[in-house]
This record gives structure tokens, C-alpha cells and sequence, in this order.
């Protein structure tokens, strides 16, 4: 097998393309045959060192990967080798082969792409999470999306559609605006060059939003807190523009309004029936046609610096997903 290791996380240079043992599965596990993976902002954050997780070196990243079962280890019983599957754990799935833990192996439907099956569970999982059940978005209600154009963006533009409401998509150019639009969004804010709080102010008869989803922090937080309706929720999902915001809590008290922090992979462990429900959910949603991933592009896993590269540059739209066939 051929994998890109990380053997000293100090960035994606420090990356390289390494011919490894295929490994064995042991008890509870089975080795999978990588088919797609697709790149999610943590997997920019671990190979400087910087992600909450810290594995142990030397290890593979690619966190989300989908491909076929080529032996199973002792006691796997739900899986067989030949299955089509989609993984997300953490780590291993920049490579050919990995080795992956049973449990969180999701067999896939008939007729699910691998490139979608890869780029499909931490951001839909995480949106879902965030919007129905953290944030209690309802039908009718209106929902601001920053950083919508990026992965978990455009996974919340389909999930609150399909929840019946409506989306102000906001984003940082007027290209990844009219890829918002194509997705679902109702309506979108450039907010390199409008200003966030009088278009949402426009937008919403001055009412605000009632659900703020954002993945993106900094300099965004405090005016799109400021333009939350009465009742609101504030979903904290992420920081992808580094700095970790602060707010002064008379906002919330003015507002009787909520700030909601959103970690889909603890629910995933603290709550993992809640987290099967929703993913069985999701699967429906996509073989129904309401969900389906937005693809930037597909490169060869053997391209993935470039990958890293496109992300690391701001550009990704939707989610980008490197093959191996
Ligand atoms: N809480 C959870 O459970 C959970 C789960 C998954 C992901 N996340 C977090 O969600 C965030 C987004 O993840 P993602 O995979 O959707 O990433 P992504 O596809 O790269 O999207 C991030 C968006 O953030 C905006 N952004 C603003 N400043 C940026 C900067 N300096 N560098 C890069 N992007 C910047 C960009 O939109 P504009 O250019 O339009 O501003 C970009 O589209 C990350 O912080 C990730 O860790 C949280």
C-alpha cells in the first residue's frame, strides 16, 4: 500500500508519499481498499499540530474516506469483505489501503458514489447536528449561513432547504455567492463588500435571522450576533478564520437569544443512537435527491498538496476529493 505520511506535522511540506506494509486487520476492525477522500478543514489543522486531536506520529491523515472491505478482523459480523463503505475516523484515509474501526464503517446503499460517500459525513452530520437538533430550526423560520460556500456551508444550504427554510447565504465573493444561489440559498450576502448587518437588515424586514450558523468566526461573529432575531440561536461550529471571537453577554440578554455550541463528533461518541437516526436520515435524504455534496473538484490522491494548497488558500467550494482510480 502507498500512503502520505506525517512524520513531523509542521504543514502539508512535511507531507510525503510513502510505500508502507498493508496491514492486517485485528479484532473489530477491517481493512479497506481506499476508493475517494475528501479533504475537511481539520485535516489542514492536524498536519501543523494545531487540531484539538493530536495522533501519534507517525500517522496518515485524510480523515473521511470511502472504499470497499478487503478482509475483516476477528468479530465483525455487519461487514463483509467486497461491501462498499464510507468511514470517517480521523485519520489513514490519505492512502491506498487503511485500516479502519467496524463500528464507524457506514455501509452504503446500492448506487452512492464513492467521490459523494467521501465527502459526505462530517459535513452533513455536523450541519444536521447543528441545524435541527442544536439549533431547532423550524419551517418558516430563516437561517444565516456564513462561510456558506465551503464544505460545511454548503452542506447547511441543502439541510435547512430541506427543512423547510429559508437560507441567507453569506460568503466572501460574488463567485462563491452564485455557487450558494445553484445550491438552494434564497438569498446571498457578499460580505467582502456589503455590509453584513444592513443586508440582513434588508433581508429580513429588520426582524434578523432566527438561526446563525457559523463555521468561520472572527471579525464576523459579533455584527451577525448583533442581527439576530428575538428568540435566536447562534450555532458555533467553527473558526476557520483563526481568531476564536468574544461577545459581551448583554447581546444575548437583549435578545433572549442563544449561543449553541455545535461538536458533532462528541455527540457522535456521547449519543451514538441519536447520531445513527440521523445518519440513517441522511442517507435517505441523498437517495431521495434532497441532499447531494458539492464537488470543487476530484484530483489523485497523489495530487493531495495541491489539495491542501486550494484549501489552505480559501478557494475550496463545496468540498474537494482525491481518488485513487
Ligand atoms: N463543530 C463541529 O462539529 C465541526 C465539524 C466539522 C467542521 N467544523 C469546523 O467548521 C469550519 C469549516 O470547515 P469546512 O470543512 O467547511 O472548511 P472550508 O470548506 O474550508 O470552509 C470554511 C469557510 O470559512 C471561510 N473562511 C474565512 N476565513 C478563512 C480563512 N482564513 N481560511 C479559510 N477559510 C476561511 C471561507 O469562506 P469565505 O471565503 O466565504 O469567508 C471558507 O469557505 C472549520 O473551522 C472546521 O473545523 C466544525
Amino acid at each position: 500500500m502507498h500512503a502520505w505520511l506525517c512524520e513531523d506535522p509542521t504543514g502539508v511540506d512535511a507531507l510525503h508519499w510513502k510505500e508502507l506494509p498493508t496491514p492486517e486487520p485485528r479484532a473489530g476492525e477491517v481493512l479497506l481498499e481506499i476508493h475517494a477522500a475528501s479533504l475537511n478543514f481539520p485535516d489542514l489543522l492536524i498536519v501543523q499540530n494545531k487540531y484539538q486531536m493530536k495522533p501519534a506520529l507517525p500517522f496518515v491523515p485524510g480523515s473521511e474516506y470511502a472504499g470497499i472491505v478487503g478482509a475483516v478482523g476477528e468479530g465483525v459480523t455487519h461487514l463483509k469483505v467486497g461491501q462498499a463503505v464510507a468511514c470517517l475516523s480521523g485519520t489513514g484515509g490519505f492512502a491506498t489501503h487503511t485500516i479502519a474501526p467496524a463500528a464507524m464503517c457506514m455501509p452504503l446503499p446500492l448506487g452512492f458514489p464513492m467521490v459523494d460517500a467521501a465527502a459526505f459525513i462530517m459535513t452533513y452530520a455536523t450541519s444536521h447536528h447543528a441545524l435541527l437538533d442544536r439549533g431547532q430550526l423550524k419551517a418558516g423560520e430563516t437561517v444565516l449561513i456564513l462561510g456558506a460556500a465551503g464544505g460545511v456551508g454548503t452542506a447547511a444550504i441543502q439541510i435547512a432547504k430541506a427543512a423547510g427554510a429559508k437560507v441567507i447565504a453569506a460568503a466572501s465573493s460574488a463567485e462563491k455567492c452564485e455557487l450558494c444561489t445553484r445550491t438552494g440559498a434564497d438569498a446571498t450576502i457578499n460580505y467582502s463588500i456589503e455590509n453584513l448587518r444592513d443586508a440582513l437588515k434588508a433581508l429580513t424586514q429588520g426582524r434578523g435571522s432566527d438561526v446563525i450558523y457559523d463555521p468561520v468566526g472572527g471579525d464576523l461573529a459579533e455584527p451577525a450576533f448583533r442581527s439576530i432575531a428575538w428568540r435566536g440561536r447562534y450555532l458555533v461550529v467553527g473558526f476557520a478564520a483563526g481568531p476564536i471571537p468574544a461577545l459581551p453577554f448583554n447581546l444575548a440578554l437583549l435578545k433572549g437569544a442563544s449561543v449553541v455550541g455545535v461538536f458533532w463528533g462528541d455527540f457522535a461518541k456521547k449519543e451514538p443512537g441519536a447520531n445513527a437516526k440521523m445518519m440513517q436520515e441522511l442517507a435517505g435524504w441523498y437517495m431521495q435527491g434532497k441532499i447531494k455534496p458539492v464537488i470543487d473538484r476530484t484530483l489523485p490522491m497523489g495530487e493531495a498538496k495541491a489539495a491542501y494548497a486550494h484549501m489552505g488558500s480559501r478557494k475550496v467550494m463545496g468540498k474537494v476529493v482525491l481518488v485513487n482510480r
